[in-house]
């Protein structure tokens, strides 16, 4: 790869947002949603950063909604140009993240429009301002990655838009914002980290450094995940297994970023789009499925990966691996396929032209190391809505 391996620098560890109070700056940023103001979030970074040695003013964008779309990244960009932050600091799920990545180019570059960003374009940040991400789940690895999905307002398309400019400054991960996750998301953002660090894993794009970043991801989330969520269930967190978790997250968007994803975040972003349902849950129900489908191309790299785990169960490394990921999604109340994740038949139908479109131009589809032809394209997304085991 000619690019270097990009990483924001990464502060990690209970109690880790005090590095905010060491920013020497004047005016923040602030982005995030309602529901973290809400949760007094807002409240623990100001209390850190009143702790910096230089004066500051604050303002806050929450208006940052799930799936967020280019019309509120515009809004924010349009805040921060009367503004002038010198940091912008975006805390939240990967939404927030995302939406403060776009906010920081269209703040230093007004001229770009969104729809143009790809991994080509020279883009020029940090003359105005420094990127700080901070993750109150563990799993999107939005805090490390330099893309982002936004959705197009006018025709719902969720856009994939990368370049390697928009590698944060920093990315500040303390599992104390992630203690209190309700149990849906830790799932949701749980299998979304096991789906980024097997597919970047297989990726065209891989290479031996984010290879052991996705082989440590997938580690962690196989032994702390089903902790995590259970405990979380039960109203008493465990602290160890949150904080791998976290961790994982941060490991699997290290591998994810720096290699890319593949056909089950190609097909997931689609079907998260067109029916409106939760990104995690998409790729995660998609990933046997898109395993099965990459025998032929990547069975190798399963092999190393069910070795690793020490993994059984299957004639071949592509059967097993498939097979203890469906394991753990059952163990997890994790439907198997769209039809029993509650998509109605006939909205399925009504809209499977739609999502293969979406499919067909999902960057990460471009990235599979098996190139999807139409009709392949088509039985994956039918087999996984009906949960057939793939035969193609
Ligand atoms: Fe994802």
């Amino acid at each position: 790869m000619a690019q270097p391996y990009l990483s924001p620098r990464i502060f990690y560890g209970y109690g880790k947002l005090k590095q905010l109070k060491y920013i020497r700056g004047n005016k923040i940023l602030i982005v995030t949603d309602k529901v973290i103001v809400d949760l007094g979030f807002i409240d623990k970074v100001t209390k850190q950063l009143k702790k910096s040695k230089t004066p500051m003013e604050y303002k806050i964008f929450d208006e940052v909604e799930p799936d967020p779309s280019d019309t509120t990244v515009l809004k924010g960009a349009e805040i921060a140009q009367e503004f002038k932050p010198d940091w912008i600091i975006a805390i939240g799920g990967g939404s927030s993240m995302d939406v403060a990545k776009m906010i920081w180019v269209l703040y230093e570059n007004p001229e770009i429009q969104i729809i143009e960003i790809n991994p080509l374009q020279r883009i020029k940040l940090g003359k105005k301002s420094k990127l700080v991400t901070i993750p109150t789940t563990s799993g999107t690895g939005a805090e490390i990655t330099f893309g982002c999905v936004i959705t197009n307002a006018k025709t719902h398309n969720k856009m994939t838009l990368a370049n390697f400019a928009i590698t944060p400054n920093w990315a500040i991960i303390d599992p104390n914002l992630a203690l209190t996750m309700p149990p849906k998301l830790t799932l949701a953002t749980g299998i979304d980290a096991l789906t980024h660090a097997v597919e970047a894993y297989v990726s065209p794009l891989k290479n031996d450094f984010s290879d052991g970043h996705c082989l440590k991801a997938i580690q962690l989330v196989f032994k702390w995940l089903q902790r995590s969520y259970e405990s979380g269930k039960s109203g008493t967190p465990d602290k160890e297994a949150r904080e791998k978790m976290h961790y994982a997250g941060t490991i699997a968007g290290l591998g994810f970023g720096n290699s890319s994803g593949g056909i089950a975040h190609g097909i997931g972003h689609s079907i998260g789009a067109v029916l409106d349902l939760q990104h995690g849950f998409c790729v995660g129900i998609l990933l046997p499925y898109t395993i099965e489908y990459l025998d032929s191309t990547s069975r190798m790299n399963f092999e190393e990966i069910v070795n690793l785990l020490q993994l059984q169960n299957g004639k071949n490394a592509t059967e097993i691996l498939a097979n203890n990921i469906r394991k753990l999604l059952t163990s997890l109340n994790v439907p198997l396929n769209f039809k029993d994740f509650g998509v109605k038949e006939e909205d399925f139908k009504s809209k499977f032209e739609k999502i293969l479109q979406f499919s067909k131009i999902d960057l990460s589809t471009k990235t599979c190391p098996r190139k999807a032809t139409d009709d392949e394209l088509k039985k994956l997304i039918e087999y996984s809505y009906y949960g057939k085991s793939i035969d193609f």
